[in-house]
């Protein structure tokens, strides 16, 4: 069986280093908001190009917080508009909708799977006051012309980045500093992952990064003396050292995710699957690989049979989820199609060559 994704595996290679840094916290008696928080804050914030970063407790936290705490600047205000890819995890809609903010679903590009440009300009109004762009399964969203609609009608643009740590723009740029603040999750599947939940938000907005801080911890400015109403999403002392040390390893662990990628690209020669969209650039990470068949159910009883992994990102698109029920009625057909079509197959840094070429292999015969 060649698993979709060898979570101890990626892991084990850490195992001293973790065991090290575990009896260190262990023995320091600081488990909350102590020095190994603070030295990944720095240690990220140095990696992604940014002024600041602030732990949180998970990815879809780290949007919202940065949602709320343009409310409490006062660039936003309850009941604005915020553009949304339609085809992303429904954790980026939920955000929107927890900041009482009101979600705009834009529908997708077919070929990169991100938020359609020529859509975004569309749904373009005087109450939509922010953009959020998904780099989704890795790749960054076409973030140039997300930053010049964004410059051009004023509105913020933040980055859900939580797929995507060292993406690298054509400028240059990591994920986490093209826009006016990211969120990152540290979910263990991610390519930057941790031992449990875990996230961040990156920015070089001095305000913006002060007002988290007190927003993630109580809304406090210092202990206990709450300014704001605030709520508790704070990253754990554990995780950030162990994040620590699994980010010394994050390109090296990228760059194998893209060999992969160039392999599968390059050699899967099958009318049947329809590769993904890739620039050869830098500026996907291959969270994902994700392919496309017209019989999905098809697909899955062949890799079933041939004892291959796979995963769909995702079955249902946030739209036509039941918790979402606003939108129902609503049609994406592009971000429809892409749902009913797409399987990712096997890719992580920890895979063999020979279980990279299997699974050529096998596509091939389909
Ligand atoms: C695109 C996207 N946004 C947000 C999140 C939320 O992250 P978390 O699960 O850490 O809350 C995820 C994680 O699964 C994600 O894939």
């Amino acid at each position: 069986m060649i698993k979709f994704l060898d979570l101890h595996k990626i892991n084990s290679r850490f195992n001293t280093e973790f065991k090290s840094q575990f009896n260190s916290v262990l023995t320091s008696g600081h488990y909350i908001l102590g020095e190994q928080v603070e030295q990944f804050e720095t240690n990220f914030a140095n990696y992604c190009g940014t002024k600041h970063c602030i732990g949180t407790a998970n990815g879809l936290d780290a949007l919202t917080l940065i949602l709320k705490a343009y409310i409490e600047l006062g660039k936003l205000k309850p009941g604005d508009e915020v553009i949304v890819p339609a085809n992303t995890f429904i954790a980026t809609v939920l955000s929107v909708l927890h900041a009482n903010l009101k979600p705009v679903l834009v529908d997708a590009n077919e070929e990169s799977f991100s938020i359609s440009v020529a859509e975004v300009e569309k749904h373009i109004n005087p109450k939509v006051k922010a953009i959020i762009a998904v780099h989704l399964y890795g790749q960054l969203a076409d973030i140039d012309s997300l930053y010049n609609i964004a410059k051009q009608h004023k509105l913020l643009l933040i980055e859900d980045a939580a797929q995507a740590h060292g993406a690298i723009s054509t400028s240059h740029k990591k994920a986490g500093n093209l826009s006016d603040a990211a969120a990152f999750s540290f979910y263990p599947s991610k390519n930057l992952g941790c031992l449990g939940d875990g996230g961040a938000i990156t920015t070089n907005d001095t305000k913006l990064s002060d007002c988290i801080k007190m927003l993630h911890n109580y809304g406090s400015s210092s202990k206990y003396v709450n300014d704001i109403i605030g709520t508790n999403s704070r990253l754990d002392e554990l995780q950030a050292a162990f994040l620590s040390i699994k980010l010394k390893q994050l390109d090296e662990d990228n760059l194998k995710r893209q060999d992969i990628a160039a392999f599968y690209l390059s050699n899967i020669k099958n009318k049947k699957i329809k590769l993904p969209f890739f620039n050869h650039t830098k500026d996907h990470v291959f969270y994902a690989f994700v392919v496309r068949v017209d019989d999905r159910k098809d697909f899955i009883n062949y890799l079933n049979a041939n004892e291959v992994g796979y995963l769909i990102h995702y079955p249902i698109p946030p739209h036509k989820q039941k918790a979402l029920a606003m939108f129902n009625h609503r049609s994406f057909p592009v971000t429809e199609k892409i749902h009913d079509t797409v399987v990712s197959i096997p890719i992580s840094p920890v895979m063999t060559d020979e279980e990279v070429q299997t699974v050529t292999q096998i596509l091939n015969s389909y």
